[in-house]
């Protein structure tokens, strides 16, 4: 379809016949969502969306999914687009458009082309608010889509490295209305960044390669959440892990949390598998692919497909071939074999379903209030990035304990006293 003949239509997924498969996925994920569900039920009483129009680009997922119900139901209307070109379940965007309404222009491996398209179609329903997740909706909308940027008051991110770019943007002076950094809600990347990602990459590896974890020398280059949370995992199934980092605090608490610390120089030569969760470029480049042994697997679990550098790879390989689905065998001109997991895209996403369910819910149900935290306070808020207001954080941990049937205690009043004077001492 021609963008034109797309923004008419008012969608473009793969196949609207799909849909009854994406219904069971969402219906599914649905379950494990207990604090969205909560959230839901809120704004279906207090439609704090009417007349608003949203656009939100995320990965095309069945939790997604259930995020873009709760605000429709909230009274918004809403538009989808993907945030990787790679990661849309096709079945999910049949059914948001069939049975739900909802605007969607999302398509498995879609062009560059489409892609971009995809979040020009976006744009093109003119949104109130923005939900970004890597800052390419927000980007777009900076550089070529100005005429559609006064209608914005605000916006949400969704990962790390989309909440670098934005703070480049407001520190450069050109980011023009103020965004709520999701992603640093301490039930976001304490939560999905650590224990979704840490699972789901470890599953992707395993479903795409088959190896078996245990004994292997697995090198994890950086150690934020998502690092973290992957070197706990594979130490989990009996891997000898390697932490490779540039922030000196990073690296002596991954060497004090147990794990070998040293540079991709010294690494590249002893690793089994290497995961890069850095959200930088060029992490594993032509000086570490002189001196990988035969056999080494490369993926990649931080943002977009740049860490791993495939085009010096290509040059410095002899041929390509594809070993198995999802894994790509370059042979190296000294009969070395190196293996690349998914075109160096996220490994989590493409060869694994992504954060579950259990952890999207808490991570949405933020998305959810500081959506609504920004339609009721944007007039005061400055145009660069924010945090999290601490008690929505607060409150989205309280319900999922709550659903989960975990009660805390409380301070008693003698305990605030103390906390809160500075005369008591030891
Ligand atoms: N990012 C990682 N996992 C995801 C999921 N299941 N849904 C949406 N975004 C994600």
């Amino acid at each position: 379809m021609s963008a034109n003949a797309e923004a008419s239509a008012g969608y473009d997924v793969k196949d609207l016949a799909l849909a009854d498969a994406g219904r069971s996925s969402i219906d599914w994920a649905y379950q494990s969502m207990p604090v969205l569900q909560s959230v839901r039920k809120h704004f279906i009483r207090t439609q704090p969306f009417a007349g608003y129009r949203i656009a939100a680009c995320l990965h095309v997922t069945p939790e997604t999914a259930n995020l873009m119900i709760t605000l429709r139901d909230g009274g918004a209307s809403v538009v989808l687009c993907a945030s990787s070109p790679f990661t849309t379940d096709d079945g999910v965007a049949a059914c948001l458009v069939r049975d739900y309404g909802i605007a969607t222009f999302a398509v498995k491996d879609e062009s560059d082309e489409m892609y971009h398209r995809h979040i020009m179609a976006a744009i093109d329903l003119r949104p109130h608010m923005t939900i970004d997740s890597g800052c390419d909706l927000v980007a777009t909308l900076h550089s070529s889509r100005q005429d559609a940027i006064g209608d914005v008051i605000g916006g949400t991110e969704e990962t790390a490295t989309g909440v670098t770019r934005l703070q480049v943007m407001a520190r450069e002076g050109v980011l023009q209305y103020p965004v709520v950094a999701v992603n640093d809600a301490a039930t976001k990347h304490l939560f999905d960044n650590q224990y979704g990602t840490g699972q789901s990459t470890i599953e992707g590896i395993l479903r795409a390669t088959n190896v078996l974890l245990a004994g292997l020398k697995v090198v994890v280059a950086g150690y934020g959440w998502c690092g973290r949370g992957i070197a706990a995992r594979a130490r989990g199934l009996g891997a000898n892990v390697i932490v490779t980092e540039v922030d000196p605090v990073k690296a002596l608490e991954a060497l004090m949390d147990g794990h070998r610390v040293m540079s991709m120089g010294e690494a590249a030569a002893i690793g089994d598998i290497f995961i890069t969760a850095t959200g930088n470029r060029s992490v594993i480049n032509r000086e570490h692919f002189d001196k990988f042994k035969d056999g080494a697997i490369l993926c990649n679990a931080g943002h977009s497909n740049v860490e791993i550098d495939l085009g010096a790879l290509q040059r410095a390989a002899s041929s390509r071939k594809e070993a198995r689905p999802s894994v790509d065998e370059y042979a190296m001109r000294d009969g070395r074999r190196l293996y690349v997991v998914d075109g160096g895209r996220l490994v989590n996403v493409a060869s694994a379903e992504g954060h579950p369910a259990a952890v999207m819910d808490v991570t949405f149900a933020n998305q959810a209030f500081a959506v609504e935290y920004i339609l009721k306070h944007h007039r005061s808020l400055e145009k660069r990035v924010h945090p999290m207001p601490p008690e929505l954080d607060r409150q989205v941990a309280r319900m999922k304990l709550e659903s989960m049937g975990v009660k805390i205690d409380k301070l008693s009043l003698e305990q605030e006293k103390y906390l809160s004077s500075w005369a008591e001492g030891a």
